[in-house]
């Protein structure tokens, strides 16, 4: 979702470095673009439709000047992403790029309005610029017409601002939208995340919700909400200064999927250990052994991750597990036994209605854990524990080692919390660590089968319709594996509980809808199978992933198979969940679509 940068050079020209630490933040998502720079006393800007290289295009053409600027990557809200409904918005004075929603912006409009204010776009985020306008009018300073915009916004929030009159000052603000404080040699920096800073300091500081800062050449004043200066730490990032790139690989999904192995090796050794068969976690503030409950939340694939969890923790570790979708979890108002878990999970940490659901917990009584990839961002900094998926920046908008390597944390958190409760034996307990060991190589071999599953491809690319069946964990595979197909190809896909289908699904089963059922050889194969047979009863065709026993039993009735290795049922849904990514990858790939930037989709959602 959007993108801030803002940059206070020393003395060079920061329009290309505007550009890098936007191309930096592409992989959020965006569907226009643009820079502001002031210069000899004057603000000037470019923005452009679409891609960045329209902007780039722009800027060779026309350069802008100027040490001090700010950038915006924008995934439109309110307003086409036309190129007046770009960032920054200006007046004369003031020009601003915002993320997130301000959802008073139609009655601060109309207020600013009756005072002979006139506005240019169809945004929310051309109040804050006239606001801004309108109270240095006034004769405030800066600071006092920071504090008292902010203050007058509802909704989510991070901005950036320039002034004409301040030629050295970058304002920034934040509520519910990360914003970050970069420290550089004689320069000064203000961004949506470490990732757009990293080319220019890895010394960082990230604003508490309500604060607002005033960055100058020599350093940063922060303040919270309540206008107090505030120390905020300034820490050490790791995030790498090299922009990420494809390697050999022609999409970054691809690359990602091909990572997997090594990433769910390193996860898994970092909470597994092998030599004694033991999972081990960091200090935990709270006792495994006495939760009277466990409630997971989460949005998109990380919700598909929560629901293999509850299969999981209720199978192994007997504990009540209760799963939610954050949108709907952080309205419900959710009763929650005091001393249970909240278990949120998130690739980027940063999602918006996620962490509004852990701060809901917050209030419930609840220990707080997160699952991040990210271990500065919001939702682990405000955690009492976080574990660390150790997937690497995740580029592509379509998640993948990130969902595996979250299933791997939270096996291993299955079965600490099994181990604790007295619930699993020595010898189930051993045998799911072993098949969780032997997963990184289980998915490499997998990896070598392109081949196999393009073939599959050519199947699916032509549907207008797409149904994945599964039970148990396999459920939650399917229900992956459709998402995966719909966000990266645009064919429509569900994802359905295979028992479920006579209650709906299976009226749209003809010849033209393929039919992708996830069903290991576990015990709950041979109802999954009785399904698919009702499948192929009624001409659909059955595409089936299954290990060798399940797909003999298919043998020359499935439209096609895709044998998998034999694994531990527990492990399945880890090793499922590849083919149904390789198979979503392939079909956009034939179908022509962006695969690292579907449309309309953004990888880290940060408006609710
Ligand atoms: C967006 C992304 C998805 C992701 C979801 C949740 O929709 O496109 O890939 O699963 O957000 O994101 P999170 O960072 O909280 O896991």
């Amino acid at each position: 979702m959007c993108g801030i940068i803002g940059i206070i050079g020393n003395g060079r020209d920061v329009s290309p470095h505007l550009l890098d630490a936007l191309k930096r933040l592409e992989y959020r998502g965006y569907d226009s673009a643009g820079v502001a720079t002031v210069h000899d006393g004057r603000l000037d800007r470019r923005r452009a439709e679409g891609k960045l290289a329209n902007l780039d295009a722009l800027l060779q053409a026309d350069p802008l000047a100027g040490n001090i600027g700010i950038g915006h990557t924008r995934w439109a809200t309110h307003g086409a992403p036309t190129v007046g409904n770009a960032h920054p918005h200006a007046t004369e004075t003031v020009a601003v790029v915002h993320n997130g929603i301000i959802e008073n912006y139609q009655a601060l409009r109309e207020e600013l309005a009756g005072d002979g204010a006139a506005f240019e776009t169809e945004t929310d985020t051309e109040v804050v610029a006239v606001m801004l306008s309108h109270l240095l009018a006034t004769g405030k300073t800066p600071e006092a017409a920071i504090a008292e915009t902010a203050g007058r916004l509802e909704g989510a929030f991070s901005i950036a601002v320039l002034l004409t009159a301040y030629p050295d000052m970058i304002l920034g603000a934040r509520r519910g939208s990360p914003l970050a404080v970069g420290y550089g040699e004689g320069e000064m920096y203000l961004g949506s995340d470490a990732m757009a800073l990293a080319p220019f300091t890895n010394r960082v500081s990230y604003l508490d919700d309500g604060d607002w800062a005033v960055l100058s050449r020599d350093g940063a004043v922060i303040h919270d909400e309540g206008g107090a200066v505030a120390d905020r730490p300034v820490v050490t990032t790791s995030t790498s200064g090299a922009l990420i790139g494809k390697g050999n690989y022609r999409h970054f999904m691809q690359k990602e999927i091909h990572e997997q192995p090594e990433v769910i090796g390193y996860t898994l050794h970092n909470y597994f250990d092998p030599v004694r068969h033991e999972v081990r976690l960091p200090d935990l503030p709270f006792d495994l052994a006495d939760l009277p409950k466990v409630t997971i939340v989460a949005c998109g694939t990380s919700f598909h991750a929560a629901l293999v969890a509850k299969y999981w923790m209720e199978q192994v570790a007997r504990v009540p597990v209760e799963i939610d979708i954050a949108s709907e979890f952080r309205y419900r108002g959710a009763a929650m036994p005091a001393g249970g878990l909240a278990l949120f999970i998130s690739q980027s940490g940063e999602t918006a209605d996620t962490l509004a659901a852990l701060r809901y917990a917050r209030t419930q009584d609840q220990h707080i854990a997160v699952i991040a990839n990210v271990p500065e961002s919001s939702m682990a900094r405000e955690a009492d524990v976080v574990l660390q998926t150790l997937a690497g920046p995740e580029i592509g908008v379509a998640s993948t080692k990130a969902f595996t390597t979250q299933l791997v944390v939270l096996a291993c958190l299955s079965v600490a919390i099994a181990t604790a409760r007295g619930a699993i034996d020595d010898s189930r307990r051993r045998d799911i660590l072993r098949g969780l060991a032997e997963i990184p190589s289980r998915v490499n071999d997998l990896l070598g089968r392109e081949d196999e599953m393009l073939a599959i491809a050519h199947m699916l690319q032509e549907a207008r319709d797409v149904l994945y069946l599964g039970r148990g964990t396999g459920f939650a595979v399917a229900l992956e594996g459709a998402l995966k197909l719909k966000e990266l190809s645009y064919i429509h896909a569900e994802g359905y509980a295979a028992g479920e289908m006579k209650h709906g699904p299976i009226a749209l089963i003809d010849e033209a809808v393929p039919i992708i059922v996830v069903a290991p050889y576990d015990p709950l194969f041979d109802k999954t199978a009785a399904n698919a047979q009702e499948v192929i009863a009624r001409d659909g065709r059955v595409i089936l992933l299954s290990d060798r026993e399940g797909c003999t039993r298919f043998d020359g009735q499935a439209a096609a198979l895709i044998e998998l290795p034999r694994v531990d049922p527990f492990v399945a849904p880890i090793l499922y969940s590849v083919p149904v990514q390789m198979l979503a990858y392939h079909t956009a790939v034939l179908k022509g679509t962006d695969v690292d930037q579907p449309r309309n989709l953004a990888k880290s959602v940060t408006v609710e």
